[in-house]
Parts: C-alpha cells; sequence; structure tokens
C-alpha cells in the first residue's frame, strides 16, 4: 500500500496537489484538492488490464474551466434547490441562483471549485487514506452557519474506495454531500455507458419537472424505466420513454442498506456502490459534449456515468421527505464504498 503526493497545479499562488492512493494489486485512485475531485480510477478488467474508470482531464485549468463537476464533490447541498431558496425556523434563506432561478450543486463557487486542505495520511498494511478539509463560511453562497466539512479517502487492498464525509456547523444548515464521479467501466471511456448493466435496490424514484426538480411526489418504479431491481442495461432501462429520451437525471430511494451494482460485459468490471445515504441520482451523461479527456479519449453524451449517493434532492422544500438539516453543534456523516472486482 502507497500514497504518492505530488503538486498538480496552482491558481492565484495557492498550490493545488494532488495524491495517489495504490494497493498491492496495482489499483490506484487519485485526486487533487481543488473541489477534492476524484481524477483517475485505475481498476482491472477480467484479464488484469489496468484502466481508468472515471473521466478526467490532464490540467488544473480544465477542472477550473469546465462545467460538468468531474469527479467533484458537490456541496454544500448537492444537486437542485427550487427558486434557490427555503425556509427555515420562519425565516427564509436565499441562495446563490446559479441555474436559472435554482441553485444547483451549492452555487457559483461550491465545494467542486475551492482547494480543500490536507488533514491526515495515513498509510496501514491494509488500507491507505487521505483526509481533506474545507472551512465553508457563514454566508457563503448564501448558506447560514460557519461548516467544517472532511471528506476522507480509503483505499483498500480488497479493492473498495470509501468516501466519507464529517460535517459541523456553528449554525443549522443544509448539508448534502455527494460524489459526482462519471464512471466509465469500459475503461479509458472507449464506448458509451449505454451497455452497462445496472442494478439498484430502489423501490421508488422521485419524477422530476421540467427543471428537472423533484415534483414531491415518490413513486414505485414497478413497469417504469426506473425499475433497476433486476439487472437490466441502461439502453433497456431507458426504453422508448419520453420521461428518459435524453437518458437518466433521476433520484432514486434506495433501500434500507440497499446497494447499487454497475457492471460491463465488454470488461468483465463490476462495481458495487455501498452507502449509509437515503438516495442515488443517476445521472447518464446526458449533457456531456466533446472534451478532451486524460489517457487520450473524448467525452461527449452518455460517455459516464454518475451515482451521486446523498440526501434526496431539494429536501429542504418538501417537508415529507427526510431531512439534510444538520443542527448548530450536531456532526453529520455520510459513507459510500465503491468495491471493484470482476466477472468471468
Ligand atoms: C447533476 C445534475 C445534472 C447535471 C449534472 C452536472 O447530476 O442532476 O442535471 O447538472 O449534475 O452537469
Amino acid at each position: 500500500m502507497d500514497i504518492r503526493k505530488e503538486i498538480f497545479g496552482e491558481i492565484e499562488g495557492k498550490q493545488v496537489d494532488s495524491y495517489s492512493l495504490k494497493n498491492d494489486h496495482g489499483m490506484e485512485v487519485s485526486f487533487i484538492t481543488y473541489g477534492g475531485t476524484v481524477t483517475k480510477i485505475l481498476a482491472p478488467d477480467r484479464n488484469g488490464c489496468l484502466e481508468n474508470v472515471v473521466l478526467g482531464f490532464d490540467t488544473l485549468d480544465e477542472y477550473i474551466k469546465h462545467t460538468h463537476y468531474f469527479g467533484a464533490i458537490a456541496g454544500r447541498v448537492a444537486g437542485r434547490i427550487g427558486n434557490a431558496r427555503y425556509s427555515w425556523n420562519g425565516k427564509t434563506v436565499e441562495l446563490t441562483p446559479n441555474e436559472g432561478r435554482n441553485h444547483l450543486h451549492g452555487g457559483s463557487i461550491g465545494f467542486n471549485h475551492v482547494i480543500w486542505n490536507e488533514e491526515k495520511v495515513s498509510v496501514a498494511a491494509d488500507r491507505v487514506s487521505v483526509t481533506i478539509s474545507y472551512y465553508s463560511r457563514n454566508g457563503e453562497e448564501g448558506y447560514p452557519g460557519n461548516l467544517k466539512v472532511d471528506a476522507s479517502y480509503t483505499l483498500t487492498d480488497k479493492g473498495s474506495f470509501l468516501i466519507e464525509y464529517q460535517a459541523e456547523t456553528d449554525s443549522d444548515t443544509p448539508v448534502n454531500l455527494t460524489n459526482h464521479s462519471y464512471f466509465n467501466l469500459s475503461g479509458d471511456a472507449k464506448y458509451p455507458i449505454l451497455d452497462h448493466t445496472l442494478q439498484m435496490e430502489a423501490d421508488a424514484y422521485l419524477p422530476l419537472t421540467e427543471e428537472n426538480l423533484p415534483t414531491g411526489e415518490i413513486r414505485h418504479v414497478e413497469g417504469t424505466p426506473f425499475d433497476f431491481r433486476q439487472p437490466r442495461t441502461i439502453l433497456e432501462g431507458m426504453g422508448e420513454s419520453e420521461e428518459t429520451k435524453d437518458g437518466y437525471d433521476h433520484p432514486f430511494v434506495l433501500k434500507k442498506d440497499g446497494s447499487v451494482v454497475l457492471s460491463h460485459a465488454g470488461s468483465g468490471r463490476t462495481m458495487t456502490v455501498e452507502t449509509d445515504q437515503k438516495s442515488v441520482v443517476l445521472y447518464t451523461g446526458n449533457f456531456l459534449t466533446g472534451e478532451r479527456l486524460s489517457g487520450g479519449g473524448t467525452a461527449g453524451r452518455h460517455k459516464g456515468l454518475c451515482l451521486e449517493t446523498q440526501g434526496y434532492p431539494d429536501a429542504v422544500n418538501h417537508p415529507h421527505f427526510p431531512s439534510v438539516m444538520v443542527k448548530a453543534g450536531e456532526v453529520d456523516r455520510a459513507s459510500t464504498v465503491y468495491t471493484f472486482g470482476v466477472k468471468e
């Protein structure tokens, strides 16, 4: 097990570092302190060939200019908040609108666009991990409360990549953190993800308005394009439905301790996602255009898919959704583990 740290770039005199966590089977997870962004995950295919299974760039400049949140931490609140506002204790809180009139992924300068600091590096016989932190000030993007956030990235010798968040505030604030990696198990983004097979322990999903906000309904998946209780490919799932004609960009309600399994028959790669979060947003890269990727490939529509484990989007405006509010003095925790394997 090993960790390598390098300088990745610089913004306005501030250094951005990159960390590569390696296990003894060649698996490697790299991330940078800008946005806590996961830039590369090398995982073996069924022949032991290591390839990158997330979309990433070579340079910091591309991460700064890019608007699709490749690999980044989305926060303080991932997803959309309708009309960029919510009420709490009788007061209206106004956030930065950064997608039309709505607030998306924490605002104009979300957690994806800030530099995180190294807190702790640890190397053990069976795991390596790095913890980074960000101090989000009271009023940032409209959010109340000074929020101290830690994100820990751990790679184990069993092929698991674990992301753990911890957040503490001095005033009540919503917190909903997720990682926005675009996975493509074909390796180095060779093919679109439409032939990936997905299985999710989710009996319900959240239908969306035209602005991609939850309508408030929690709908059973039976007989819909959202039924992934039995494995099927993304393409099969999408079917001919009007709701999914551009692909998926929808929250699924996970069963308690429900897992998600993504696999790719061509390469044999599998990824199992386990989380303590209540939902997962499946986003199939519907808005991606032809960005040049690290490793020589190009992005483009459906070249990667995100499985954003999180609380329900826009929960602050739907009292019947589980709350994402963190009270002053409380510690909020969230964890997700991605385990990579192969199937013959
Ligand atoms: C999330 C949203 C999508 C899109 C991407 C970023 O997954 O749900 O609608 O905004 O982020 O491009």
